[in-house]
């Protein structure tokens, strides 16, 4: 199963592309994650991208689209992988479908996890990320069991630099203008489902489950 996850900054992809990947044992692989995990490793590829995402902007296109085509080649992603933040852009969607096109596959889904962008401000400051293993928490709507510890490794958990209300803003205002389009675009292809994400996460992925089956 090869699912694409689309949705606001906030929108709880991560969350949800996590319970999946546990339940249908497909990679999580998300392009958010791995610019941070570069960050932290102080890559050259982390040095680029940390100046694009502490500013809320995307990183350009042609830093993005050989690292996932690289990834999704890898033998853990032979049998499907649930994509969260990519594509974020027209011309990445493009060039994963031609990528796709090249060995004979095609997605199976887009989901589109749906939250306004009132109900967001609010989730990005409660949001707690581990700086180990990249697990997401809520201090209120999803809490770990011991306060700044994450539930999976043990790691340290802190606030993401681009989570301040300015930065929300902007990754909200750049959604709107280059990732909203795709979801024309994979209506158009005929895999668009669309949740409402501003249920409860089980509630959500409830209704995920309901579509992949
Ligand atoms: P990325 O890491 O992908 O960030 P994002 O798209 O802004 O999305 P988030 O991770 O902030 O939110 P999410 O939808 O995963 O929500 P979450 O599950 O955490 O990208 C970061 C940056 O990297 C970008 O700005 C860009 O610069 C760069 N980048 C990445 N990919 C790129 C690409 N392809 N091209 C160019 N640049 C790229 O949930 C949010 C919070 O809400 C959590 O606290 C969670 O616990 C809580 N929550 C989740 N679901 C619910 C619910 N149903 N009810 C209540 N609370 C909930
Ligand atoms: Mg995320
Ligand atoms: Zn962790």
């Amino acid at each position: 199963m090869k699912i694409v996850m689309l949705g606001a900054p906030g929108a709880g992809k991560g969350t949800q592309a996590k319970m999946i990947s546990e339940k249908y044992g497909i990679p999580h692989i998300s392009t958010g994650d791995i610019f941070r995990a570069n960050i932290k490793e102080n890559t050259e590829l982390g040095q680029k991208a940390k100046t694009y995402m502490d500013k809320g902007l995307l990183v350009p296109d042609e830093l993005v689209v050989d690292l996932v085509v690289d990834r999704l080649a890898q033998d853990d992603a032979k049998k499907g992988y649930v994509l969260d933040g990519f594509p974020r852009t027209i011309p990445q969607a493009e060039a994963l479908t031609a990528a796709l096109e090249k060995i004979g596959e095609k997605l199976d889904y887009a989901i589109d996890v749906d939250v306004p962008d009132e109900n967001i401000i609010q989730r990005m400051s409660g949001r707690r990320a581990c700086v180990s293993c990249g697990g997401t928490y809520h201090i209120k709507y999803n809490p770990t069991k011991k306060e700044g510890v994450c539930d999976a490794c043990g790691g340290e958990l802190i606030l993401r630099d681009d989570d301040k209300p300015e930065t929300v803003q902007q990754r909200l205002s750049v959604y709107h203008e280059q990732t909203q389009p795709l979801i024309d675009y994979y209506t158009k292809a005929g895999i668009l489902k669309e949740v409402d994400g501003t249920v409860d996460l089980d509630a959500v992925f409830e209704a995920i489950v309901g579509i992949l089956g």
